[in-house]
């Protein structure tokens, strides 16, 4: 049976369809490997639960305890701070053949494990906003009864991007600065790309595209080059002397690391006071 094989077999259950909620939804359907009529979903908003259920063509049902029951697959896309009071009254619908994947970004696996325990395969995921797009990257990191089955479950969560194990902890913590808050600082850059290119009388439309472009064409020449280390690509793109040389100076001298270290590292004291302050379950 191949990995594919064991996922047309999954009854997934998606709680929350909103941003997050449809991109993983639309994800497992245009991937072909899950079967519409495998795909149960649950929303507080019955508005919003039959107009996705009609875009998408999947089958709702009124409440989460339904979802769980119906569901060996049951993915969690309610916000941080919501998750708590929709799951404590009915963490006991869950059992230990249940895989659980929580979405929440901020919230532990530990406390995960905590607020559902007759769960024993949960995984903590973390998708960054490309999912939309199927670009994402996704890290995860998952309880040890999940083990046996991650991998299936990666190929699943692989229909929206690229996928990444890690551990929880300061790993994940890395992963939800650089990977999702990530994305918001390559924007900042790339505003300033547009803006210089635009008091140089270039278009804002053009000079979008244009940083765009840039971006785009140095991570494709990057994963055209996976044994190439950023290091040596950016050597080939610099002589000695040259045009990129003397800009690169600068950057260096304007100490940009330090800044964006800081910035990171104050990013990732933010995740772990919001993590605080959503979920109190010890
Ligand atoms: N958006 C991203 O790029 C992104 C990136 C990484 C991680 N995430 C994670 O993904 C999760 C969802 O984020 P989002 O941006 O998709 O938020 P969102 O658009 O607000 O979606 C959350 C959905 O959950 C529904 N909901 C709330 N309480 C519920 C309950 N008790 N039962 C069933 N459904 C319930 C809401 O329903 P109504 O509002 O219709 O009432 C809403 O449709 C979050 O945990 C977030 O941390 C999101």
């Amino acid at each position: 049976m191949t990995t594919h094989d064991v996922i047309r077999t999954q009854k997934i259950g998606i709680m929350g369809v909103g941003n997050m909620g449809q991109a993983v939804l639309s994800a497992f359907i245009d991937s072909g490997i899950v079967p519409r009529e495998n795909i149960i979903i649950a929303n507080r908003s019955e508005r919003k639960l039959k107009k996705v259920a009609n875009e998408f063509q999947v089958r709702s049902v009124n409440t989460n305890e339904q979802l769980i029951d119906e569901s060996n697959v049951v993915i969690i896309g309610v916000k941080p701070q919501d998750l708590y009071q929709a799951i404590e009254p009915i963490a006991s619908s869950f059992h230990e053949d249940h895989v659980v994947i929580s979405l929440a970004a901020g919230i532990p696996l530990a406390s995960l494990e905590k607020l559902i325990p007759n769960a024993k395969k949960i995984l903590r995921v973390l998708p960054n906003t490309a999912a939309k797009i199927k670009l994402s990257v996704i890290a995860y990191s998952s309880s040890a009864g999940a083990t046996h089955h991650l991998k299936w479950i990666e190929d699943l969560l692989s229909t929206m991007g690229f996928v990444v194990a890690v551990e929880d902890g300061e790993m994940m913590e890395a992963m939800v600065v650089a990977s999702s808050s990530g994305i918001g600082f390559v924007y900042e850059l790339m505003m300033y790309w547009q803006e210089w290119l635009g008091e140089r009388g270039i278009s804002a439309n053009i000079a979008k595209q244009v940083t765009t472009k840039v971006f785009a064409g140095a991570a494709a020449m990057a994963e055209a080059a996976p044994q190439v280390s950023f290091e040596e690509l950016l050597r080939k793109v610099t002589s000695l002397k040259g045009v990129t040389a003397a800009g690169l100076e600068s950057i260096r001298e304007l100490e940009i690391e330090r800044a964006l270290r800081i910035s990171f590292e104050k990013a990732a004291m933010r995740d772990k006071e919001l993590g605080q302050t959503w979920i109190k379950i010890d």
